[in-house]
């Protein structure tokens, strides 16, 4: 071998030496550069696959008798407001919230509210009568009353409530 071709091997290792040495310091950059990319990369597909996984859970689950149900309690979703109505306090805003629809105008036959002539009949079988009547709902001459004027969630003493508000402004 040529003394010129020793110079060229020496020349051509220090070369290769210092690419591989600033390739090696490029890498190290890149790593820091991008590793906040990478961990906010892997913070976001956390929070998706939680997603997919809300939104591809099973729509019913099965309670099994004798064993542990309790993951299956129903809790209100978080965010949502509670979906239960809430209930009328007082005979007058039951009134006005459900039952005006029919009594308010007198719809499909219902006796008015504060129309004595409609009422007078009515109110002369007695009370326990108009009760039964709004309670389990009733089939007269002129229509039909739905039990609770068709919100069966409301308690009996309300409805009741209801009745004398509405024979009080009908006499
Ligand atoms: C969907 C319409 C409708 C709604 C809502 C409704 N009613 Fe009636 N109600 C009627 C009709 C119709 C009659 C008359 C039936 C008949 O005499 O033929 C009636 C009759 C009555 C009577 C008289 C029963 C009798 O023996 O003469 C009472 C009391 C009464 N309703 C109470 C209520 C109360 C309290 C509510 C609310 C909780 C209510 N109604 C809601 C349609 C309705």
């Amino acid at each position: 071998m040529s003394k010129h071709d020793d110079h060229f091997f020496n020349t051509f290792s220090v070369v290769i030496g210092i690419l591989v040495g600033i390739a090696i310091v490029l890498l190290v950059i890149a790593r820091s550069i991008g590793n906040p990319f990478e961990a906010a990369r892997a913070a976001e597909d956390s929070g998706v696959e939680a997603q997919v996984a809300a939104n591809t859970k099973p729509v019913g689950q099965v309670a099994v008798a004798g064993r542990d149900n309790s993951a299956l309690a129903i809790t209100a979703a978080s965010g949502e407001a509670p979906t239960a109505l809430a209930l009328p306090k007082s005979g007058e805003e039951t009134f006005q919230q459900v039952c005006s629809a029919c009594h308010g105008a007198g719809v499909a036959g219902a006796p008015k509210v504060g129309d004595r002539g409609a009422w007078a009949a009515r109110i002369g079988q007695g009370k326990p009568t108009l009760y039964e009547h709004a309670l389990k709902g009733f089939q007269g001459k002129a229509g039909v009353m739905l039990a609770k004027g068709g919100r069966s969630d409301l308690p009996d003493d309300l409805i009741k409530e209801t009745v004398d508000y509405m024979v009080k402004k009908s006499q």
